[in-house]
């Protein structure tokens, strides 16, 4: 089967990396957007406009299943989308529930785009889910692009990694794809202090699902 996955970036190409491995006899088509790239600070409008034709090429292409490898997308404009592209569409977003299940403190740290950040999905979720929670969202608006970039200072890592587990987050949620790059230097650096979360693995559990039933 064709699976597709989307990202405006190279965010999408660590879980591209992942679903490979745990799906090898299934083919992946991978599409990012690296002329518009960062997505986190564009208005949802324009993100809609970036993202619907680049679906449709996937759909096009014969990919049965989309992962939609970005939560800026998929906390932003999921539900319009499933209705505009006529295949299942997985979504990716802020892991709020496990994270508020695992913290001890009391106190846990997002680490997202701007625009995710400001999502009524997101927003949604931590009313759900993290009412008794303090939720830190500390600011990683220009991570995706030094990532991108290729251009990572780890100073800047460290510094708010040891802010968050210093304001007593003892979860983070990487809540961008693009941070799965540097997943391995934040939990070196928050070790003894805190659990680093990112959705791959139940991602890959939903695709399995969905691959499931359609070969039924
Ligand atoms: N990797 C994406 C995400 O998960 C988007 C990052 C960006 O383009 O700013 O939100």
């Amino acid at each position: 089967m064709k699976i597709g996955v989307f990202d405006s970036g190279v965010g999408g190409q660590s879980v591209v990396n992942a679903i490979q491995k745990a799906l090898p006899e299934h083919q992946v088509i991978y599409k990012s957007d690296s002329k518009n790239v960062p997505y986190g600070n564009k208005t949802i409008d324009d993100i809609h406009k970036l993202v619907l034709p680049i679906l449709n090429t996937l759909s096009n292409l014969g990919c049965e299943v989309i992962v939609i490898a970005c939560n800026t997308v998929s906390t932003n404009l999921i539900e319009e989308l499933r209705k505009e592209i006529n295949i299942p569409l997985i979504a990716m977003e802020p892991m709020v529930k496990p994270a508020v299940k695992l913290t001890k403190t009391g106190t846990i740290a997002v680490c997202a785009t701007p625009r995710t950040l400001s999502s009524k999905r997101y927003n949604k979720l931590k009313q759900y889910y993290a009412k008794e929670t303090k939720v830190i969202e500390p600011d990683c608006s220009d991570w995706s692009y030094m990532i991108e970039s290729n251009t990572i200072d780890q100073q800047k890592i460290k510094k708010l990694t040891k802010y968050v587990c210093n304001q007593g987050a003892d979860v983070i949620v990487l809540g961008c794809t693009h941070y799965h790059w540097i997943e391995e230097d934040i939990k070196q650096i928050a070790s003894n202090y805190a659990t680093v979360l990112q959705p791959e693995l139940p991602v890959i559990k939903q695709l399995k699902k969905v691959i499931a039933g359609l070969a039924a």
